[in-house]
């Protein structure tokens, strides 16, 4: 389903050193997460590993990587074998994957935003949610279906922009346009509405939701100003969710 990641893993890879990356998406991310100390991890469509490796690095005592794309595993295998960190990769499809085992954390950045349908998307949280252990978080940084298409330019000095053929509706794919220092390459997401988000984790039996915002990182600020990040925190392009068993 969707874009298939084999055709643009190493240019994903070199994308993850964008400014917005680190100094929004980790710092929001690892607020969200805490203390991983001794906690076992399981992160899908963990990508070529790029989290996986610092969920590791950070504490977790147990880590799992899965993926759809045989290419973004064999990148995360081969840095494993160069720096062996002792974490699980496994090529498979959130949609169809049971239950692998009990964790304390499952986390899945920008997992939910490629279900087209509801349907999918309640697939995958019930993926997420048979992994889990009660009292299990699931934390992850999804696009944000609340940001105004009219906004969506207005990330180009951040490194992306975000583009639709037709108005918002289920199913719509938001292209999402990526320029590095060395290329430009595209991927698509779909777009499903807040309230199916709500309606599909609350379905598969999450109890507890929360919304949160993007947030920069004060190294950020030091290194660009606060005005550079101003349309990022006004118009929020992704958003960070997490939910409790
Ligand atoms: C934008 S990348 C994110 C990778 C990583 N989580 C990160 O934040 O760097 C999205 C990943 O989702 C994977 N993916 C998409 N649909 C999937 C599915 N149904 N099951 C498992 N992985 C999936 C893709 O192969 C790709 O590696």
């Amino acid at each position: 389903m969707g874009t298939d990641y084999s055709n643009i893993a190493q240019q994903y890879k070199k994308s993850k050193e964008l400014p917005i990356r680190l100094h929004v998406e980790a710092y929001t991310y690892f607020n969200m997460l805490g203390d991983l100390g001794r906690k076992s991890v399981l992160d899908l469509a963990c990508g070529e590993g790029f989290y996986t490796r610092q969920f590791k690095r950070k504490g977790a005592f147990r880590v799992v990587g899965v993926d759809i794309s045989e290419t973004m595993i064999e990148l995360a295998t081969q840095q494993e074998t160069k720096e062996p960190l002792s974490i699980e990769y496994i090529v498979g499809d959130v949609l169809e994957l049971g239950e692998i085992g009990s964790f304390d954390l499952v986390v899945a950045s920008y997992l939910l935003n490629y279900a087209q349908t509801q349907e999918q998307l309640l697939k995958m949280c019930q993926s997420i949610f048979v992994n889990l252990k009660p009292g299990g978080r699931f934390v992850t940084i999804n696009n944000n279906s609340e940001q105004p298409p009219a906004s969506y330019l207005t990330s180009e000095k951040y490194g992306f922009i975000k583009s639709i053929d037709e108005p918002l509706q289920e199913g719509t794919p938001i292209r999402y346009t990526i320029f590095t220092d060395e290329e430009t390459f595209s991927f698509d997401n779909y777009y499903l509405s807040t309230a199916t988000y709500e309606w599909a984790f609350r379905s598969v039996g999450f109890n507890k939701l929360r919304w949160q915002k993007l947030m920069v990182s004060p190294e950020g600020v030091r290194e660009f100003g606060q005005a550079f990040w101003q349309d990022c925190l006004d118009y929020q392009p992704m958003i960070g969710i997490e939910c409790l068993k």
